[in-house]
C-alpha cells in the first residue's frame, strides 16, 4: 500500500472548474503511475460558496481544508458578486481569510517561460533566448501591509496616512529557509531583495539572511537593493533563480517576472504554512470573459498541483514529470487560444485537448 493525502479541492468560479478538471485528470495519471491517493474531498469557495452556501468561505470548506493535507484552488471572482460590500467579495471574503486561518507566510511564484513560448514575452528575443526559470518566494503575512500602527489620522488637511514596516527575526528567518531549502531543489541560487541603503527592516533582513545562509554552503546568497532588481528582472532575468523578498517588494517583483513571460494562464502559485500544509493556485484569476467556453489554458492549474506534489507532499520525481510533461507538449506545438501565435507547428486546442495531451506526455 502507498501513502494516501488528503487534498481540499476548491474549483471556485469561471474557468476555475474547467482548468481544475484537467488538474485532477493529471492527479489520476499520478496515482497510476506512482504507489500514491490522492483523497479529494471538493468544496465550494468564492462566488460557489455564496450562492450555495451563504458565504464565500463557508466554515465546511474550511473544516475540509483543516482535514486535508494541501488545499489546490482554481479561482474566485466574476461580475455576478462584484456589487457585494467588499469583505464579502469572494476574493477579499476567500483568499485572505485562508491565508490568515491556515498561517500561510510563504508565497513562491515561479515565472517559468519555455523555450518554445519565447515569442511571447515583451521581451527581445536575445535576452530571453533559452527559456529562464525565476521562483519568487514573498513572505506573505508581515511587513508593511500587516504590521502596526496603520491607517489615517486626524482632520482635512491636517490628515496623516500611515503604514509600518516591521520584521521579527523569526519572520525573517522562517522564510529565508523557505527560500535556501527551495534553491537546493533548482540552481542553488539565491537574490536576496532589500533596501538596506534605507529601511532598518532590510538591514535586519539582510543580517538575518546572511545568518541562515551559513546552514546552505551549498546554495550561493547575493544581495539586490529593491530598485536595481527591478531594473535587472527586464535586463537580463536569466542571471536568476531564487528571489527573495519581504511582502510588499516582493508583490511587485513578482508582478512585473510573471509579465516577462507573457502569459499569465502558464504560472502557478504556493502558499506554504509552517510544516508541510500548503495552498496551491494558478496565479491567474477566474477569466470571465472565457468561463464556460472550455477554452481556458489549465497549465497554471496543472504545475499548482505539481508544486503541491513538490513542496506539501515531497514527490520531487512526479512533479518533475509534471514540469516535463508540460514542456514536451508545447514543443509539440499544442496551443490554447492565449498562447497560440498562428505559427507554423502550432496547433489551436482547448482545455480537456491540451489536458489529454499532457497526460499522454506523462
Ligand atoms: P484574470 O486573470 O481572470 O484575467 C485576465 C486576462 O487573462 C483575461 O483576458 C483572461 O481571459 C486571461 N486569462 C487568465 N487566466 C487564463 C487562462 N487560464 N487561460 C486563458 N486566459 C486566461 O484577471 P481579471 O480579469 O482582472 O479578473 C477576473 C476575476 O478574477 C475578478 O473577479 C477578479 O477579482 C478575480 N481574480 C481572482 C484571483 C484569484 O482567485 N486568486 C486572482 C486575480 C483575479
Ligand atoms: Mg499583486
Amino acid at each position: 500500500m502507498g501513502k494516501a493525502y488528503k487534498v481540499a479541492v476548491l474549483p471556485g468560479d469561471g474557468i476555475g472548474p474547467e482548468v481544475m478538471a484537467e488538474a485532477l485528470k493529471v492527479l489520476d495519471a499520478i496515482e497510476k503511475r506512482y504507489d500514491v491517493t490522492f483523497e479529494r474531498t471538493h468544496a465550494n469557495v468564492g462566488g460557489a460558496g455564496i450562492d450555495l452556501e451563504g458565504r464565500a468561505l463557508p466554515e465546511t470548506t474550511v473544516n475540509i481544508c483543516k482535514s486535508s493535507d494541501a488545499i489546490l484552488f482554481g479561482s474566485v471572482g466574476g461580475p455576478k458578486w462584484e456589487t457585494l460590500p467588499p469583505d464579502e467579495q469572494p476574493e477579499r471574503g476567500a483568499l485572505l481569510p485562508l491565508r490568515k486561518i491556515f498561517g500561510l507566510y510563504a508565497n513562491l511564484r515561479p515565472a517559468i517561460i519555455f523555450p518554445s513560448l519565447t515569442s511571447a514575452s515583451s521581451l527581445k528575443e536575445e535576452v530571453i533566448s533559452g527559456g529562464f526559470d525565476i521562483l519568487v518566494i514573498r513572505e506573505l503575512t508581515g511587513g508593511i501591509y500587516f504590521s502596526q500602527p496603520k491607517g489615517i489620522e486626524g482632520e482635512g488637511r491636517d490628515r496623516i496616512g500611515v503604514d509600518t514596516m516591521r520584521y521579527s527575526v523569526p519572520e525573517i528567518e522562517r522564510i529565508a529557509h523557505v527560500a535556501f531549502q527551495a534553491a537546493q531543489k533548482r540552481g542553488r541560487k539565491v537574490c536576496s531583495i532589500d533596501k538596506a541603503n534605507v529601511l532598518s527592516t532590510s538591514v535586519l533582513w539582510r543580517e538575518i539572511v546572511i545568518g541562515v545562509a551559513k546552514q546552505y554552503p551549498d546554495v550561493e546568497l547575493s544581495h539586490m537593493y529593491v530598485d536595481n532588481a527591478a531594473m535587472q528582472l527586464v535586463r537580463w532575468p536569466k542571471q536568476f533563480d531564487v528571489i527573495l523578498c519581504e511582502n510588499m517588494f516582493g508583490d511587485i517583483l513578482s508582478d512585473e517576472a510573471a509579465m516577462l513571460t507573457g502569459s499569465l494562464g502558464m504560472l502557478p502559485s504556493a502558499s506554504l504554512a509552517e510544516g508541510t500544509f500548503g495552498m496551491y493556485e494558478p496565479s491567474g484569476g477566474s477569466a470571465p470573459d472565457i468561463a464556460g467556453q472550455g477554452i481556458a489554458n489549465p497549465i497554471a492549474q496543472i504545475l499548482s498541483a505539481g508544486m503541491m506534489l513538490r513542496y506539501s507532499f515531497g514527490m520531487v520525481e512526479a512533479a518533475d514529470a509534471i514540469d516535463k510533461a508540460v514542456a514536451k507538449v508545447l514543443d509539440g506545438g499544442y496551443r490554447t487560444r492565449d498562447i497560440y501565435q498562428n505559427k507554423e507547428g502550432e496547433k489551436l486546442v482547448n482545455t480537456r485537448e491540451i489536458g489529454d495531451a499532457i497526460i499522454a506526455a506523462l
